[in-house]
């Protein structure tokens, strides 16, 4: 997986007009797709499931990044995989087995991501880091889009960049809610490969540009 990575979040796109949004991100700079999935339980919001997603897959020409807000995550990782995700993530928060998890994800031929709500430290990923694709630091509380960015990330970047540094491994860093033109660069700088943005793509004037002004940030 290459570095460096801009992941508009379907979240904030008009559900009424995914197909148009979803071209719109297959012709811009962006790499990825990131779409957020939200069970009511784990997180206060519900986001869409499997139907939407398999209409997403049709049409999305770049990588499927799927973020599972979701409790029991293992239930459905066969399902994701089948759908077309290329890297699943799951949250340390609900995985009482995270290895198992982690390595399910693989055998099913996904990258395979963890997310940390902000509560959680970057050093209890320490014995499961070196099985680790990505991961995801949660900049917001996750369950909604449009939130302000959490100022700690930085701190966490640094943090998870030394242990990824330090155990020696090629484990991307994805940062996710509130980013901005604002805060990219200095996330990079910290650490971060993965930037993902929801509003700030899809709630700008001009999303295409939005996407390359946000890519020139970080190169
Ligand atoms: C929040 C989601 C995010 C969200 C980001 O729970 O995981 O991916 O869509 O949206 P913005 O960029 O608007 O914070
Ligand atoms: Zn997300």
């Amino acid at each position: 997986m290459g570095k460096r990575i801009i992941a508009p979040s379907l979240l904030a796109a008009d559900f009424a007009n995914l197909q148009r949004d979803i071209e719109m991100v297959n012709e811009s700079e962006a790499d990825w797709f990131h779409l957020d999935i939200m069970d009511g339980l784990f997180v206060p919001n519900i986001s869409f499931g499997m139907p939407v997603v398999k209409a997403i897959a049709k049409h999305a020409k770049k990588t499927l990044d799927v973020h599972l807000m979701i409790v029991d995550p293992d239930r459905y990782i066969q399902e994701f995989a089948d759908l077309g995700a290329n890297v699943l993530t799951v949250h340390y928060e609900v995985c009482n087995h995270l290895h198992r998890t982690v390595h399910a994800i693989k055998a099913a031929g996904m990258k395979a991501g963890v997310a940390i709500t902000p509560h959680t430290s970057v050093q209890l990923l320490e014995d499961i880091i070196q099985d680790l694709d990505l991961v995801c630091v949660m900049s917001v509380n996750p369950g909604f889009g449009g939130q302000s960015f959490i100022e700690n990330t930085y701190a966490k970047v640094k943090a998870l960049k030394k242990l990824i540094e330090d155990k020696n491994t090629d484990t991307l860093i994805e940062i996710d809610g509130g980013v901005n033109a604002t805060n990219a660069k200095k996330l990079v700088e910290a650490g971060a490969d993965v930037l993902v943005a929801g509003s700030f793509v899809f709630k700008s004037d001009d999303p295409i540009s939005t996407i390359a002004d946000l890519k020139k940030e970080i190169v």
